[in-house]
């Protein structure tokens, strides 16, 4: 099938079932203009992102990876009144691009947005005994998803959920040689995934607007 087709049925979709509204629409063209990066979830991702959460009654999230917030608000609005989402953002100016548009879409009092290397904050959020986790979206830098994975599972509990974002690459996960820090990333996680008995996981190849990527869906047993 051709990228063309992809995007027309991606579209189709989008507008037929998923049904963005008003504030993701509008934090996707806010993250645009202030000049951050495209690479925010898909509308059906961010959908099913919500989705899971509010199937599993998620009720603490932590994401690895704001931007401006898009897949922010999609699992935000899963929570329910007293929930929590804590999200980790390297960049100050993509943080701040994300809590206004947070903000406008209603969900400030349940979204801590916190600035600095995901590395460097978890060890406080462990101490602030902020977990155990119902929910984690791991959509940072890739060279790090094994580390990110760990932390996860560190603080979760039996039931937990992790989605770890772009582990396809547009195939390039195939290349065992590869030297690029992402595609090792991901195949070290891979490593780890099948190594650990207390998972369960499966990964989707998803072929949209975006292109040729895929998640991984993993349950803490
Ligand atoms: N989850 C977002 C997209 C995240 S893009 C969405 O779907 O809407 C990846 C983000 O991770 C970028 O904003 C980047 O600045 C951030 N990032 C990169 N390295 C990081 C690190 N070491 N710690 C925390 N965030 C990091
Ligand atoms: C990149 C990061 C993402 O999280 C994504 O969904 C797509 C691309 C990137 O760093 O190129
Ligand atoms: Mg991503």
């Amino acid at each position: 099938m051709s990228r063309k087709l992809h995007s027309a049925i991606d579209d189709y979709v989008n507008r037929q079932v998923v049904r963005e509204d008003a504030a993701l629409r509008a934090a996707r063209t806010a993250s645009e203009r202030a000049g951050l990066p495209p690479i925010a979830v898909s509308p059906g991702l961010g959908k099913l992102l919500h989705l899971l959460a509010r199937i599993q009654g998620a009720r603490r999230i932590l994401e690895f990876g704001t931007l401006g917030g898009y897949s922010t608000i999609w699992l935000a609005r899963a929570l329910p009144a007293d929930g929590r989402l804590l999200t980790l953002e390297l960049d100050p100016h993509h943080a701040e691009v994300a809590r206004r548009n947070i903000a406008h879409a209603g969900l400030s009092p349940v979204v801590d947005v916190r600035v600095g290397r995901a590395l460097d904050l978890l060890p406080g959020i462990e101490a602030e005994g902020l977990g155990p986790f119902d929910f984690f979206f791991i959509d940072a830098d890739k060279a790090n998803i094994p580390d990110y994975f760990k932390w996860s599972l560190r603080l979760s509990r039996p039931g937990s959920v992790v989605v770890v974002d772009n582990v396809i690459r547009r195939g390039r996960v195939l290349e065992a040689a590869s030297k690029d820090p992402s595609v090792r990333g991901v195949r070290r996680f891979n490593r780890l995934l099948a190594a650990e008995p207390r998972v369960s996981a499966t990964t989707i190849q998803t072929a949209d607007g975006k292109g040729h990527d895929g998640f991984a869906v993993v349950r803490v047993e």
